[in-house]
């Protein structure tokens, strides 16, 4: 989305931290911002940051509520006019373990982090399509959506959820002009690991326990904000701010690449090749779509080799192989 002065965005759990950032981010750049949040003294704070700004507008929510999403899908458009930019920003972990969590602590995690990107979607994704002139859609996952946290296996499950969510609705909005983008950072500077007990008591009455250990040495979240904003204007489906965790990522995807048979080819049936090459025609053809919206970067090799290679009757050369005949 190259323009962006005068654009609307609305974000989810935009009065603290990561959403606060890209608030600031957007307001910066020229855009209009509707700030989303379940917590009145931070929607507060916030406002007094910025006091008398007509660019800037608040609205008390639970991201999880489906009627508070819709009458604030409504209180958007009535207030600017349009939408061109939705943030599915809220996101919250529980302490119960992925092992012994109980019902409430897995219906939290998901309801919010799951259930409200889902709400956005159902009730602010009408409101940039009917416009007809493009937009864009970031959800918040975290590097915990990209390999699996021990001790917060719920929260790990809502934030791969989401991340899936967002590479498969990439493919469906390239025809509507609407870029797609996933935001997984690592460790920000917010309220998340101290607060984070007050939002679960505020949505279902959860006693608050003792305040957790602060977040030290976070990113700082307006350079979050920043690093959004260039990926809706470059229309870049992953956002990775944090560089430390790409060869833990690779190692992650290389442990499962190397789970896969090499010799499949041979032996597979090829009316089961054939399903799967139109599978990945159609999905590049939706890629190229998705592409085609603003100069995408990040978005990796091409499968159409391979779709030639399976046509052809070749197999394909895996990573593994050609490291194998390189060290030979
Ligand atoms: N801080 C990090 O290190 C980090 C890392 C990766 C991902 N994330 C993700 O970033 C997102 C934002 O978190 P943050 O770190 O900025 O936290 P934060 O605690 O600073 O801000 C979260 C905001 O969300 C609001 N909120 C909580 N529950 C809500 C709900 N049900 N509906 C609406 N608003 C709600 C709170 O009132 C608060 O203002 C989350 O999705 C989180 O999972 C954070």
């Amino acid at each position: 989305m190259r323009s962006i002065a005068g654009r609307v965005a609305f974000i989810t759990a935009g009065a603290s931290g990561i959403g606060w950032g890209m608030a600031r981010a957007f307001l910066n750049a020229g855009m209009k911002v509707v700030v989303g949040d379940l917590l009145q003294d931070h929607i507060e704070e916030c406002r007094s940051q910025y006091p008398g700004r007509a660019d800037l507008h608040f609205i008390r929510l639970d991201v999880s509520n489906r009627p508070q999403m819709e009458s604030a899908a409504k209180e958007v458009e009535s207030r600017f006019g349009r939408l061109d930019v939705l943030c599915n920003n809220a996101g919250v972990a529980a302490r119960g373990q992925v092992d012994d969590a109980s019902y409430a602590d897995w219906d939290y995690v998901m309801d919010v982090c799951v259930g409200g990107t889902i709400n956005g979607l159902v009730n602010f994704l009408p409101l940039i399509k009917k416009h007809g002139e493009g937009g864009h859609v970031v959800t918040t996952s975290s590097m915990a959506g990209m390999i699996p946290v021990p001790f917060n296996g719920l929260y790990s499950t809502a934030k791969f959820a989401v991340r899936g969510m967002m590479d498969a609705l990439r493919l469906s909005l390239g025809p509507y002009g609407i870029g797609v983008s996933v935001l997984c950072p690592g460790f920000v500077a917010t309220r998340a690991t101290t607060a984070g007990d007050r939002y679960r008591a505020e949505h279902d009455g959860t006693p608050i326990h003792e305040p957790r250990e602060p977040v030290r040495a976070g990113m700082d979240p307006l350079v979050v904000g920043e690093r959004v904003l260039q990926a809706i204007r470059n229309n870049e489906l992953y956002i990775f701010p944090h560089g430390e965790f790409r060869e833990e990522v690779r190692a992650y995807f290389d442990r499962m690449l190397a789970a896969f048979p090499e010799d499949f080819n041979a032996t597979a049936d090829k009316g089961r090749l054939e399903i799967e090459r139109s599978r990945m025609t159609r999905t590049e053809e939706a890629r190229r779509i998705a592409n085609a919206i603003g100069g995408a970067r990040n978005e990796g090799p091409s499968v159409a080799a391979t779709v030639d290679a399976w046509m052809q009757g070749r197999q394909p050369v895996s990573p593994r192989a050609k490291r194998s005949a390189s060290s030979a």
